[in-house]
């Protein structure tokens, strides 16, 4: 069942986001956010199995889970009573993990941690604790995934990603499934300090919030997804996706997943993704990602036309045209006319 999971969340879920470039505010893969309609979905599935009165969550009443979750849970089946504990009886972490122990409710967390930890295979988040002073470095002590950029390996990695229709295929001319893909990469790419995300979230709620997140995986992915999308889209497609991409990525965070303006923004947006394919040379090195080369059948550039040596095509002459009209109105406007 877990493998099923596993490889639901990778190709149903994380796919769809690396299509959208989905980084909320900019910087978070969402992680969290994207397991949430999963798990939810699983939990009304399991429901209904053994024809359960309620689902119950630990989820307090100042995030964004409870929103997720409830959501979903009521979207999916609105007859099933939701109960949250925490929420409800405004219950503190401390009060939390004490009631969880004395009803023997396994808590698959280190009790004694004085951070509030969440993971899955797209990135890991941490709060609370000395993270809630916005001012001040995260304790090392925090990093479970990433070795500290300045401890990281003195020797650069080269990473070569494959991609088709919009989806990391091939790690390293290895085809292996997108779990995999993103598992490796997150070893890989974590031991040279690669993800390492301090971010100011604004919540659903409206709260702001200090969050450290550690996606060594979802950094690569991302950087590699969008420099091959770009590739291959004309200036039109380029400068517009990103207005598309924003409100799916503010619908997903904000546990709108059965919302039906999702699908049609992923028709647009899998429309656009059926031409990235091709090649992503990233190098990684003590915390930084860049792209160092890129190859696709569909690349819309052209070396002919771009070059600035012998033997080019573009008719340069056109230009003086071009820009004769495209600066009309500045012109006029600027000489009052
Ligand atoms: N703020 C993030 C989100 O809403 C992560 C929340 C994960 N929970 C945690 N205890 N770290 O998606």
């Amino acid at each position: 069942i877990l493998v099923d999971a596993k490889n639901e969340f990778a190709n149903e879920y994380i796919s769809k986001a690396i299509k959208a470039n989905a980084l909320y505010e900019g910087v978070y893969p969402m992680s969290a956010a994207l397991s949430r309609p999963l798990i939810a979905k699983w939990a009304v599935n399991i429901a209904i199995k053994n024809d359960a009165q309620a689902i119950a969550h630990g989820c307090t009443g100042k995030g964004n889970d409870q929103v997720r979750f409830d959501v979903t849970i009521n979207t999916l089946y609105p007859k099933i009573k939701i109960l949250a504990p925490v929420r409800e009886w405004n219950m503190s972490r401390e009060e939390e993990i004490e009631y969880a122990k004395s009803r023997n409710i396994p808590l698959e967390l280190d009790t004694d941690s004085i951070y509030s930890v969440d993971e899955n295979v797209w990135g890991r988040s941490s709060e609370c604790g000395p993270l809630e002073y916005p001012e001040k470095e995260p304790p090392k002590d925090l990093y479970g995934w990433i070795t500290y950029p300045e401890d990281a390996p003195d020797k650069s990695e080269t990473i070569s990603l494959k991609f088709k229709k919009g989806i990391p295929v091939e790690l390293n001319n290895e085809k292996i499934e997108l779990y995999e893909i993103i598992s490796k990469l997150n070893e890989i790419a974590g031991k040279h300090g690669v993800g390492i995300i301090d971010h100011m979230e604004d919540r659903i709620i409206g709260l702001k919030s200090r969050e450290i997140y550690e996606a060594p995986a979802a950094t690569v992915i991302m950087t590699a997804h969008k420099d091959l999308e770009k590739f291959v889209c004309t200036i039109n497609e380029n400068l517009f996706k990103p207005i598309i991409d924003n409100k799916w990525t503010e619908l997903a965070y904000s546990g709108l997943w059965l919302d039906p303006l999702m699908t049609s923004l992923e028709s647009f947006i899998n429309k656009i993704n059926e031409k990235v394919e091709g090649e992503v040379i990233l190098k990684i090195y003590k915390g930084s990602v860049r792209v160092i080369g890129r190859s696709s059948k569909n690349a819309l550039y052209n070396l002919k036309l771009a070059t600035y040596d012998k033997g080019q095509t573009f008719n340069q002459n056109a230009a003086e045209g071009f820009i004769e009209l495209y600066g009309l109105q500045t012109k006029m406007a600027n000489n009052l006319q």
